[in-house]
């Protein structure tokens, strides 16, 4: 490995045209840090010099950074993209068309690439903490696809960043008993905590043709204190969990919790560690501050994840209290830690936000006004339609008040009403579990629109209703298409010109 030792630059050099570059990096933690950089700039030489000549596809684990994805999208780069992305430039240039962009369930990502549905991966750029005597490689704050990248690359370029502690070492769980169907067995992880793999990733020497050194960051966002609408989402949320565990629906210690990224889930985590549970555990996709101050008051036991997304003052937490915290937290491959298997086995509480929820329950997670992407289905869609109670969240109203976020129809489906059972907003939560399509509209309305935009949702209803009634079109679940259709049309005018405003 050694012998391998060369500048980013040089590393960068032996990335070709048209390859697809599978990296490391999820939510911001443990992406390459100088390779992308070197490699934008080699791109941008090579575009100056012949437009669109060096574009290549990059796989991820999930989101990066700037430093990955702004770099790479930024000088025209990016062929294709997969399978999350959460980056302002990248969005601009695929909703500009100028880049495609392949949005798939996470847990899905590895299968695609073992069976070849995403063409050869070519190269593969993994960070890692260190490299052992023997060759295997210690793995960083996140551990996404990496697994895949390293056995199915031709060619693997380490980043070795000295940034992260050595005693990482021990934390990662890597499994490697995943086989191709029809060999598959259970995979034999019953508890959140449990190892069932071992802490190092595997890498055939042979085809490691570049090994660079770093020493930087991953990328920090500090979380902003809970606003009032996160604070009013998390009380609602937190109610409705003691009345599930009053009617014996749930246990006292509740089930194991998945939380999407963000204020809000953030603020329910927070609301939780004051709350009466105890012995809470996490399995989950990322793991955030709020539930390192859980891990930390002795209020959760365990938390299992793939990444850790924390603000700058978690990761100086986590770092000063490395050897409690390797005790009670795994990380995993994101085939792993989103698993429907284990999520079903375990009766996940999985709570994820989202853009938009219809009056019948179908939610998106992932368009504006239909067309044009935000980030991607992430593993909202893995958690929620296996989860034991599957929850989605948003605030009533965004841009102002100017839009709502309940709305007849949503502009685009990514869970559809057969997989979502709770909606919250600050206005409060409606428990679409057993309820039929007009109960749930009634029920959504109520309880989850802004107030400013109930009158126009009921008034929908009962004219939709109407319409069914008088036998010009069903009641199953009443719709008045071309008004459906174009209440998003009506209300982005508004949403726009408040945005304008703002600006
Ligand atoms: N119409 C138009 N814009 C809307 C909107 C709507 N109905 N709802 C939200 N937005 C805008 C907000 O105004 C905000 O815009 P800005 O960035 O210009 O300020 C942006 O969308 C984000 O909304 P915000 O209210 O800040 O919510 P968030 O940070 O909680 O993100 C999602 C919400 C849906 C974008 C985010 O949860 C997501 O990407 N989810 C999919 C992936 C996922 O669930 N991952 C976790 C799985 S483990």
């Amino acid at each position: 490995m050694r012998a391998k030792l060369m500048s980013a630059d040089e590393a960068a050099a032996l990335i070709r045209h048209g390859d697809n570059v599978g990296m490391s990096g999820f939510t911001g933690a443990g992406y390459p840090k100088a390779v992308p950089a070197a490699l934008a700039r080699h791109i941008e030489r090579r575009n100056a010099e012949q437009p669109g000549s060096f574009r290549i596809g990059v796989w991820t684990g999930a989101s990066t950074a700037p430093e990955l994805d702004g770099a790479l999208a930024q000088v025209g780069g990016i062929e294709l993209r997969l399978p999350y992305q959460s980056d302002p430039t990248c969005r601009q240039r695929i909703n500009a068309g100028d880049m495609d962009y392949i949005d798939i369930h996470l847990s899905h990502v590895a299968q695609f690439v073992w069976f070849g549905f995403l063409g050869r991966l070519n190269v593969a750029v993994v960070e890692v903490a260190g490299i052992l005597d023997d060759g295997r490689l210690v793995p960083t704050s996140s551990v996404g696809n990496n697994k895949t990248w390293l056995e199915q690359a031709d060619r693997v370029i380490l980043e070795v960043n000295h940034w992260h502690p050595t005693a990482l070492e021990g934390m990662h769980d890597i499994y490697y008993g995943t086989a191709r169907p029809p060999q598959r067995q259970p995979i034999p992880l019953t508890q959140p905590g449990e190892r069932i793999g071992e802490p190092y990733l595997r890498v055939d020497p042979a085809k490691v043709v570049a090994v660079v050194e770093t020493h930087a960051s991953d990328r920090v966002t500090p979380f902003a204190p809970p606003d009032a609408v996160s604070q009013r989402i998390a009380e609602h949320i937190i109610d409705f969990l003691g009345h599930e565990v009053r009617r014996g629906r749930l246990p006292k210690d509740l089930l194991p919790l998945q939380s999407g990224v963000g204020n809000t889930a953030n603020a329910v985590m927070a609301g939780l560690n004051n709350g009466p549970y105890e012995n809470l555990t996490a399995y989950t996709e990322v793991l955030q501050d709020g539930m390192l101050a859980m891990l930390k008051s002795g209020k959760m036991t365990s938390a299992s994840a793939t990444a850790l997304s924390l603000s700058p003052e978690g990761i100086r937490d986590f770092m000063d209290n490395l050897d409690f915290y390797r005790e009670r937290i795994v990380l995993r491959p994101q085939e792993i830690s989103n698993h429907p298997e284990i999520i079903r086995r375990l009766g996940l509480i999985a709570m994820n936000g989202m853009i938009e929820a219809d009056i019948y329950g179908n939610v998106n997670s992932t368009h504006l006004m239909g067309t044009r992407i935000m980030n991607g289905i992430g593993g909202s869609g893995d958690f929620a339609r296996n989860a034991y109670l599957s929850i989605f969240m948003t605030g009533s109203v965004a841009k102002g008040g100017s839009i709502s976020c309940i709305v007849p129809m949503v502009s685009h489906v990514d869970h559809t009403e057969h997989d979502v059972q709770i909606i919250v907003t600050e206005q409060g939560l409606a428990d679409l579990r057993g309820l039929a399509p007009r109960e749930r509209a009634r029920l959504v309305i109520e309880r989850c629109a802004h107030p400013d935009y109930r009158d126009a949702l009921n008034d929908y209803l009962s004219r939709a209703e109407s319409l069914g009634r008088s036998g010009r079109a069903g009641l199953h679940t009443p719709h008045l298409l071309d008004e459906a259709l174009s209440w998003h049309a009506r209300f982005e005018q508004q949403g726009d010109m408040r945005v304008a405003q703002d600006r």
